[in-house]
């Protein structure tokens, strides 16, 4: 027979502990003679530092154990995140937020099989904090080191807790960097039917706080406010983008026009009808989205259907598409609260599917800012 290589431990079959308690063998079904020796009790740390959250998270045979955020008050100062003084305070916590996610887990560094990190997308100095660390963290421990897509985290973040979906699904990604409608194929396989060509949706409902006066992040600001307020009480324009692409730079430029002459009518419009300008800002980014991911999941005949990224946090987003999906007879997945903003949870989920497969980085690995969908 031929002799069967490990893809972690590089030895030989012959030679492979797999009888012994601690490993056992997982086959890759892909590459036919290549296995990875996975240990009985798999426990991977994975590290997220792409935008401004210092995150850690432990997984331990895909279960989640801990999910350590760090979040960075400075850039509520001026209005948005500063990218220097963002990876200056991934130093200064990302010490803290490791130890305590292995701690949380009630392991010890000995314990770890793996260690994952977030490659890209986001900042350069941001991600470099996170990358140099796993990657001395793996040498020091002499463990393999795994990259993640940011974006295919956020995805795969539906893996986390039950009810999970089937593939193909369709997920529309909403964060402060991207806005796309995917489809995924499976855990390694997706594709990008459609984006936004300007702003992300993230984006408008920061750039419309700030115009509020509200302060950073200002989308949870809308999203409170909307919820007291009349979302028919104001309208602005939908902007009509091709095939499954979007377009938030419209809008942004109509609230500040509306703004603008509601203030010198009354100055003090903003603060007399500040719930009813956030529900129909946010009743109308709402639809832009979901219009497409209902065209889409149409044309491609999906009834599996899920959100990811920060903005699957909104309230308007998360009732108006279990609505839709009840019309449309849409199984619909939504993230755990948690696990919608950054966080390393997801970074552990998309790692351990990777560790799986015995796809790890080499210690030659740089952030990449633009990291493409895999
Ligand atoms: O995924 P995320 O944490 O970071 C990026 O990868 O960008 O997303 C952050 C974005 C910000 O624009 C923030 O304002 C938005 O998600 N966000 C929300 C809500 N919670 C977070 N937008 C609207 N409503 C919310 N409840
Ligand atoms: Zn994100």
């Amino acid at each position: 027979m031929q002799p069967v290589t490990c893809n972690l431990f590089k030895h030989n079959s012959e030679n492979c502990v797999t009888n012994s308690t601690n490993f056992v063998f997982y086959f890759k079904k892909l590459g036919l003679r290549t296995v990875v020796c996975r240990p009985l009790t798999m426990n991977i740390l994975a590290i997220e530092s792409s935008c401004d959250d210092t995150s850690a998270a432990v997984i331990s045979n895909g279960k989640i154990c801990s999910n350590i955020v760090a979040g960075q008050l400075i850039h509520e100062l001026y209005g948005g995140v500063v990218p220097e003084l963002a990876s200056r305070a991934h130093q200064q916590h990302i010490v803290r937020v490791v130890d305590k996610a292995i701690q949380d887990a009630k392991i010890t560094k000995k314990d770890l099989n793996a260690i994952a990190f977030t490659r890209g997308p986001g900042l350069l100095g941001s991600l470099l904090v996170g990358t140099s660390f796993a990657k001395a963290m793996a040498l020091a421990l002499d463990i393999p080191l795994i990259e993640v897509n940011h974006m295919q985290a956020h995805v795969l973040a539906h893996f986390i807790d039950e009810p999970r979906p089937a593939f193909p699904f369709l997920c529309l990604t909403v964060s402060g960097g991207h806005t796309q409608i995917v489809l995924i194929k499976d855990y390694a396989t997706m594709e990008v039917l459609g984006e936004t060509q300007d702003d992300a949706v993230g984006e408008a409902f920061d750039k419309t706080a700030k115009l509020l006066g509200l302060p950073y992040p200002g989308g949870p600001l809308v999203d409170k406010h909307a919820k007291l307020g009349n979302p028919l009480a104001y309208e602005f324009p939908l902007a009509e983008m091709p095939q499954y692409n979007f377009s938030f730079s419209g809008i942004k430029t109509s609230i500040l026009y509306f703004l603008k002459k509601k203030t010198a009518e009354n100055p003090n419009f903003v603060a007399e009808n500040l719930n009813d300008i956030c529900a129909s800002v946010q009743h109308t980014l709402v639809r832009m989205v979901l219009q497409k991911l209902r065209r889409a999941a149409r044309e491609l005949g999906i009834k599996e259907v899920a959100i990811a990224g920060g903005v699957s946090a909104n309230s308007g987003l998360r009732k108006t598409l279990h609505e839709m999906g009840e019309k449309e007879g849409w199984n619909v997945y939504i993230p755990d609260f948690q696990y919608c903003t950054d966080n390393a949870g997801m970074i552990a989920m998309a790692a351990y599917f990777k560790y799986l497969k015995g796809d790890f980085s080499s210690q030659e690995v740089s952030p990449l800012p633009r990291m493409e969908w895999g």
